[in-house]
């Protein structure tokens, strides 16, 4: 897709090593983007480098502020000023009820889903003031509008970053600049692939099943492909976007419930 608004802009997109950041990244530099992607895993890193010719990129724990100011070190370099800040990265955290989730896996889970992308904010948003221009795309979950039964530190830190985005457009909205958030459903990746196998393992029934049982909490009983929440993000960012901020757009075939 060739929207306007994109082209010679650039992006920095977190988790853009696999999944759906790697998309995002992929669009982006097919649109003419300048893209600087972080992620954790040095091989992801690699090899998508390998795979986007034009890209750069960082790895980088978002889970830790002293690595975060070395990546925006190491962005600003290849990039210069950055336009469009993606935070895709999200991990599951811990399969726990509250009660046995320990305090470890809370902080871990604050810390790569809220903290982090807090961190690339504070850092980004004063250049996007100054030029009056930019965007902020939030990866969140539809989960947060109906909880998550032993997914808490997840489920609170989407809940958090939501909060965040919300505040980041009513601070930014008077300087031009936007922020908004994705609530994707499920995912058609390997996360998503790792849940039905294990759900069918516990229960006994095939994989088929399981993940036909899992869609019966979605509207469309569909699964979402990582292009699909990419076009979204380009939509966001370029001036299709223009004048849509604070707000979480979900795109999930309408999550009614999870079980
Ligand atoms: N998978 C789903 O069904 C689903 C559903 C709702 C929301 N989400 C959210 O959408 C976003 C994308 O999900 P996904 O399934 O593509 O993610 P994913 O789990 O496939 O991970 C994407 C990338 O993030 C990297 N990463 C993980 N931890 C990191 C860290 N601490 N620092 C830097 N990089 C790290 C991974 O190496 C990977 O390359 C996430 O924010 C996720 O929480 C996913």
């Amino acid at each position: 897709m060739r929207l306007d608004g994109i082209e010679d802009r650039a992006a920095l997109i977190t988790g853009g090593g696999s999944s759906v950041g790697r998309v995002v990244a992929e669009q982006f530099r097919a649109a003419g983007a300048r893209v600087h992607i972080a992620d954790v895993n040095p091989e992801f890193i690699s090899e998508t480098l390998a795979q986007i010719p034009g890209i750069s990129g960082t790895v980088c724990d978002i889970g830790d502020a002293v690595q975060i100011a070395a990546l925006f070190a190491g962005a600003r370099e290849s990039l210069g000023d950055i336009d469009f800040l993606i935070n895709c990265v999200g991990i599951a955290g811990p399969h726990a009820t509250i009660e046995e989730t320990s305090s470890a896996e809370w902080n871990r889970s604050i810390q790569v889903n809220l903290t982090g992308s807090f961190e690339l904010m504070r850092r980004v948003i004063p250049g996007m003031k100054a030029r009056r221009y930019g965007a902020i795309v939030n990866f969140s979950t539809a989960s947060t509008k109906t909880g998550l039964p032993s997914r808490s530190p997840y489920v609170a830190s989407k809940a958090g970053l939501e909060a965040l985005t919300y505040t980041a457009a009513r601070e930014l909205g008077p300087f031009g600049v936007r922020c908004n958030a994705i609530r994707p459903g499920a995912i058609n990746n390997e996360r998503l692939n790792e849940i039905v196998v294990r759900n069918a393992a516990q229960r006994n029934i095939s994989p088929a099943d399981a993940e036909k049982d899992l869609l019966r909490f979605v509207s469309m009983r569909t699964k979402i492909e990582p292009h699909e929440l990419a076009t979204m993000v380009m939509y966001l960012c370029a001036d299709t976007g223009a004048h849509i901020t604070g707000q979480f757009i979900e795109v999930s075939g309408n999550l009614e419930w999870e079980g």
